[in-house]
């Protein structure tokens, strides 16, 4: 077994979930190559929009700056959040994924490109990296969205399991939660699901 292979193994271990080993990991490439992508809502996250369209929580997120969606997908919320003034930056390891949506948006180039469902897409192993990558990118007081789900606690995944604890311990050194509500949208999701917004220390 390659050094790689055990250490990826080791780590999925210590999460106390012994079926993420590192042969399991998701084919991404794949899904977007069979258009297996029924994760895909085909519009931007009602609870974002909820977000922007409130006032109280609109205030919250920057206008100006830029913005980064990692594992965008088809990019609805990366072309929701752009505008004149905040220029959003869509992120996809699948290059299938990228091509069709690049496509999609030479098309109409007056939409440039977000992020969810990217933390339950990873194995468990990976998410401190998740949660590091995000301290270095985001200057003190940025603002990081997170759109929680599946806030519930079933095996394996992709989506894997997660919960409100989760995001606690590998945020809180670096952000405050400043808000924080159940989202609204998809019906099967009520429940499980919720949208917060952290703010960078
Ligand atoms: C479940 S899909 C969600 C897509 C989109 N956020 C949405 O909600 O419609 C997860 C996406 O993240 C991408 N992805 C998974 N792991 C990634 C990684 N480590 N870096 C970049 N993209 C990744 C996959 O290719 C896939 O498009």
């Amino acid at each position: 077994m390659g050094e790689e292979l055990k250490q990826d193994i080791g780590k999925s271990l210590s999460t106390g979930r012994a079926e993420f080993h590192a042969n399991k990991r998701t084919d991404w490439e794949t899904k977007w190559q069979t258009g297996n992508t029924q994760w895909d809502a085909g519009k931007p996250s009602p609870a974002l929009i909820d977000l922007i369209e409130n006032e109280e929580t609109n205030k919250l997120i920057p206008e100006h700056g830029q913005g980064l969606v990692p594992g965008c997908g088809s990019g609805y919320d990366v072309v929701f959040l752009a505008s004149k003034d905040r220029h959003m930056t869509g992120m996809d390891f699948s290059q299938t994924c990228v091509d069709k949506l690049v496509k999609h948006l030479s098309k109409d180039m007056s939409s440039p490109m977000i992020t969810r469902n990217f933390l339950c897409a990873m194995e468990p192993y990976m998410r401190p990296a998740w949660a590091k990558k995000y301290a270095e990118i985001i200057q003190k007081d940025g603002v990081l969205i997170t759109l929680m789900y599946p806030l519930d606690d079933h095996e394996g995944g992709p989506p894997f399991a997660l919960n409100e604890q989760v995001y606690n311990e590998l945020l809180s050194a670096h952000f405050d939660l400043i808000f924080i509500k159940d989202a609204v949208g998809h019906p099967s999701r009520i429940g499980k699901e919720k949208i917060a917004i952290w703010k960078r220390k």
